[in-house]
């Protein structure tokens, strides 16, 4: 397939991909690609923020409702066509924005993904639907202010990518992040972990412009705020 995406870094990358190549998710790597995301999000602080809770009563049911609701959204996005996984699952990456349609029977899967995730979403605690929520505001805002509603509209926003732990540092994160969907498009991340991943990101062309933290105000987290990102990388339209 014709890499259409192309940038510098990645044109003097020492990591030659051999092995596996990312592409569009089958319904087929949903298992392992829970697993991944179980996996490798167990040290992210952004991951813990929204995990370890002080009203841990809910803790047995919340593995639960955290595979459940990937299962869900992974579906819906297998359908959607906006995620690719490498490996069978070993490694994904979601994908949004771009300015992109969906046909009727996609917006309907869409929707009905909704309700259910939604549905999952009222069975999780109140301090993590308040942590949840202080999340997803800070990140709109943050994304609003520096990049504004249209050209974020347009620009691919890449929701989530990761490797499972035995399978990191082989170059299963930079052909991810290289999928054949960016078409030279700016793109935009938000680093769930400002310190262990930006080098990662900069290693793919983006360049940090905000950053912003979570839990410095929340008397119930008593581990450091968590430092988050936003990340862009320029487009290589001429
Ligand atoms: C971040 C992540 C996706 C990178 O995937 P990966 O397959 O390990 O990355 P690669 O092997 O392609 O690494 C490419 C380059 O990125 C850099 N890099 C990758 N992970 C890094 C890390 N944790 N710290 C610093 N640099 C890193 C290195 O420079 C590496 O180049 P090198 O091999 O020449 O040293 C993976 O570590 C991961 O899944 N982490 C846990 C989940 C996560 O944090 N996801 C990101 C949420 S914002």
């Amino acid at each position: 397939m014709e890499q259409r995406f192309r940038h510098s870094v990645v044109d003097t990358m020492a990591i030659t991909p051999t092995g596996p190549t990312p592409r569009p998710m089958r319904y087929s790597d949903l298992p392992t690609t829970v697993d991944t995301t179980m996996a490798a999000s167990n040290s992210d602080p952004l991951h813990q923020y929204v995990t370890e809770t002080s009203d841990r009563n809910y803790a047995r049911f919340l593995r639960l409702n955290d595979i459940m609701w990937r299962y869900i959204e992974w579906s819906v996005r297998t359908y959607t066509q906006s995620i690719w996984t490498i490996d069978g699952g070993k490694g994904f990456v979601t994908i949004d924005g771009g300015d992109r349609t969906f046909s009727k029977s996609q917006k309907l899967v869409r929707k009905i993904g909704d309700i259910l995730t939604r549905g999952l979403h009222s069975f999780r605690s109140r301090e993590l639907r308040n942590r949840l929520a202080e999340f997803k505001d800070k990140t709109n805002d943050i994304i609003m202010s520096n990049l504004g509603q249209e050209r974020a509209k347009e620009m691919i926003g890449l929701s989530g990518i990761a490797v499972h732990p035995d399978l990191q540092g082989i170059g299963y994160g930079t052909q991810l992040g290289q999928v054949d969907v960016f078409d030279g498009r700016e793109s935009f991340v938000i680093s769930s972990n400002e310190a262990a991943n930006t080098a990662f990101y900069k290693y793919l062309g983006y360049e940090t412009v905000a950053t912003y933290t979570v839990g410095e105000s929340n008397p119930a987290w008593k581990k450091p705020p968590v430092h988050l990102a936003l990340l862009v990388r320029k487009s290589m339209k001429q």
